[in-house]
């Protein structure tokens, strides 16, 4: 029989996986845990969650500096590489057995966003699956896409391992399974970015433009003198 080969093609909303390195999911469990008075975001989350704190203060530009060039790489993979990135919220959840995350999405400051989930801590076991244990739930981060189309992927669950990390649109839904039988911790931390379009960077003077929104990198101010310059 001969080798048949295929591509792919996918239309709709993409869910992008990275692996942050060990070193740096190590600092940030450690700055995590040696924190004091952390302000807790239980308030602006959905979570069924007792341990859910604002990293922001804690966080190196090393951190910061690399969720930006994964939001950038986002935002190239779905051709819009001139949109502008804001670093928005983050916050930790440490989820602990029978805790759970309700389906939700997400909000900012702007009506488009992405946001994320970084793996940091997983345990051994998420225990007893209460029925059907060839699919397991337990712990499991699930995406609902929505997509009308029965031929279309319409969720995808993730038993996801220490390091990786997620990076999806924050409209869509998304949530986690509750687990059992053990006293270890989930953690997970999430970062919200803001998306602006060029058009809207291109209506800001660009002088003042530096100072209006953060982490601006050389390149995107490069992308947009361009832009500019096509008018
Ligand atoms: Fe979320």
């Amino acid at each position: 029989m001969e080798n048949i080969t295929s591509s792919q093609f996918a239309l709709g909303t993409i869910i992008s996986k990275f692996n942050v390195p060990k070193d740096m999911v190590e600092e940030i469990n450690l700055s995590y845990d040696q924190a004091k008075n952390l302000t807790p975001h239980n308030d602006h989350l959905a979570g069924k969650i007792a341990n859910e704190f604002d990293v922001k203060n804690i966080l190196s530009k090393k951190v910061n500096n690399f969720f930006l060039l994964c939001f950038k790489d986002y935002l190239k993979q779905i051709c819009k590489d001139l949109w502008h990135i804001e670093l928005h919220a983050v916050w930790i959840n440490d989820m602990k057995e029978n805790e759970y995350n309700p389906f939700h999405y997400h909000t900012g400051p702007t009506d488009l966003g992405l946001s994320s989930v970084l793996f940091l801590k997983k345990p051994k076991s998420y225990g007893i699956e209460y029925s059907n244990p060839n699919t397991p739930a337990n712990g499991r981060l699930e995406f609902g896409g929505g997509q009308q189309d029965p031929l279309s992927i319409s969720q995808l669950r993730v038993d996801a391992d220490v390091g990786e990390l997620f990076i999806f649109p924050y409209t869509l839904l998304h949530g986690v399974y509750p687990f059992n039988g053990t006293n270890e911790t989930r953690r997970t931390m999430s970062y919200n970015c803001s998306l602006h379009a060029p058009e809207y960077i291109k209506s800001i003077p660009f002088k003042i433009l530096k100072s209006y929104v953060d982490a601006v990198s050389k390149k995107e101010i490069e992308n947009v003198k361009i832009l500019n310059n096509k008018d």
